[in-house]
């Protein structure tokens, strides 16, 4: 209950901040995509740390020390809520995470990925396709089956759907071979001699929502492909709701970061984060908003 003059206006000032969110590169961006859409009134902070990406071949260690440093220049920046935009940031550093920033709200992208999964599929025979740090860790793993005990888990490494995505490649023949040199052997092939086959298919990547077009062809129409943006961005605004901290329409704009509501924080190449930010957000992105940062 707030009650006091000044804890209300603390609560006020914290409110007009920015939700920081962070991945390795730009597939972070299929989160920030679902969140722009979901809590329009709010402004976006978001760091790709694109000089050390990817992420997915690395140590846990090696990625929880990124995630910590990267979660330190964004609440030194000021933001209200964190959004960790990469599965294998969750997987490896979110105890930790919350741990360093115990007063501040944090939203990692693997529940809410399993909890969709969970909700989709009708045979209980669920994919799961990520970084191999992701499958390595079983991260997704023990979400699902935490939901679902009985569930029939595939699971897959898929790492250089990241490169792909991180190159803008999403369609054409090199993106359907690559998903049919990964999938066929969870997919078609298995299919040909008559076995069952998942009916539910996780990107539990924040990258390969990008490429969904090649994999969902690849994988059959009978699949459904599931990702982490749209309940992650569901699971940010019950948070910031809950917590008094969601922006109503017709604030002060002045309030605001930038006039489009979005900056860019990047570790590397400005103008290639700026080309392929365009082109995932399908926004223009003003040069000033984007800035190099060094970690
Ligand atoms: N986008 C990230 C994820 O969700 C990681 C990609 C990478 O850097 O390997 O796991």
């Amino acid at each position: 209950m707030i009650t006091t003059h000044g804890i209300s206006s603390d609560l006020a000032q914290l409110r007009e901040l920015p939700i920081g969110l962070f991945d390795s590169g730009v597939g972070g961006m299929t989160v920030l995509n679902a969140m722009r859409r979901l809590l329009p009134n709010e402004s976006f902070l978001y760091l790709g740390d694109t000089a050390r990406m990817p992420y997915g071949t690395k140590s846990v260690e090696t990625v929880r020390r990124y995630s910590l440093q990267i979660a330190e220049l964004l609440v030194s920046r000021g933001i209200k809520l964190l959004v960790v935009a990469c599965n294998t940031a969750t997987a490896a550093a979110l105890p930790a995470l919350r741990e360093a920033f115990p007063g501040l709200g944090i939203i990692g992208a693997v529940e809410p990925g399993a909890r969709a999964a969970c909700r989709a599929t009708k045979s209980g025979r669920i994919a799961v396709i990520a970084t191999s740090s992701t499958i390595r860790g079983r991260a997704y793993e023990n979400a699902i089956l935490s939901i679902l005990p009985n569930a029939e888990l595939s699971t897959l490494a898929c790492p250089l759907f990241v490169s792909m995505a991180e190159d803008g490649l999403l369609e054409g023949p090199l993106a359907e071979g690559l998903a049919a040199r990964y999938l066929d052997q969870i997919f078609r092939i298995p299919r040909e001699q008559g076995l069952d086959t998942p009916d539910t298919l996780v990107l539990a990547c924040t990258h390969f929502p990008l490429l969904r077009g090649a994999i969902s062809r690849v994988a059959g129409s009978g699949v459904t492909l599931v990702d982490s943006a749209n309940n992650t961005a569901r699971e940010a605004k019950a948070l910031l709701e809950s917590s008094h901290l969601a922006r109503s329409a017709g604030r002060s704009a002045g309030m605001q970061l930038c006039p489009g509501s979005v900056r860019f924080l990047t570790t590397d190449d400005v103008p290639r984060f700026t080309r392929l930010g365009e082109l995932f957000l399908g926004i223009p992105i003003a040069p000033c908003a984007v800035e190099l940062v060094e970690l």
